[in-house]
């Protein structure tokens, strides 16, 4: 596909998600830092409102490699994920990286940078998560549009949760999640560099 969207940014934010040798080279930096990310995505599945059993649907916007997908397949036996991403590089290492969860995911190309991103999906979702993926866009506006399209996508009662780095600052994010009609928005987890927060859908 095109370029993924993004406003120009700083020179360590230029990532190149098209190429393969970039892709590869972030998902091996990635791997030895993945253990760090096992307390924020338990955090993020506990904060999902639904039991354990239940066959939910989630929605992982920027999948990339299905990092946070696998640990929710884990953690929700019988839910199933659409992964979206705008790569397909990492499409194609998500579905090597994820064969053991084969016919429990798919993977869907959008770039959520455009207006209409989520159109081909198969709604109602009870969960929309994403890591580390939505600030890729850098443009606020932007940001808080992407906010907005996620909330018709969810089931009432469902959860829109953002693991993601404070840019803009949480505060800030939390303040449009509630503008655009979330409920019970906060952060439920940060450190110094990313947090998890988000809202639900209650009408
Ligand atoms: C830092 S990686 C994170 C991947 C995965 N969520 C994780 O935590 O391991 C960011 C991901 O967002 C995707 N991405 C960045 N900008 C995008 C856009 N505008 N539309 C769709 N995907 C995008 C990239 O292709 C990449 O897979």
């Amino acid at each position: 596909m095109a370029t993924l969207s993004r406003s120009s940014g700083h020179k360590h934010d230029n990532h190149d998600w098209e190429s393969l040798a970039y892709v590869s080279h972030w998902a091996e930096g990635q791997d030895k830092k993945e253990d760090l990310r096992q307390k924020p995505f338990r955090v993020l599945a506990e904060t999902i409102p639904f039991d354990k059993g239940l066959p939910i649907k989630i929605l992982d916007v920027g999948a990339g490699y299905g990092a946070l997908t696998q640990f929710l397949l884990g953690y929700f036996p019988n839910a199933t994920a659409i992964c979206q991403d705008g790569s397909q590089e990492m499409m194609k290492m998500g579905h090597q990286r994820m064969a053991s969860y084969e016919g429990r995911f798919k993977y869907v190309q959008s770039d959520f940078g455009k207006s209409g991103w989520s159109q081909e999906l198969a709604r109602p979702f009870e969960a929309v998560v994403s890591s580390i993926a939505i600030h890729n866009v850098r443009d606020p506006k932007v940001m808080e549009d992407i906010y907005r399209e996620i909330l018709p996508l969810l089931k009432n009662g469902g959860c829109f949760l953002n693991f993601d780095r404070p840019r803009p600052p949480f505060e800030e994010q939390l303040s449009w999640l509630r503008q655009v009609g979330y409920v019970d928005v906060k952060c439920f987890w940060k450190d110094e560099t990313r947090g998890v927060f988000g809202g639900f859908k209650r009408e």
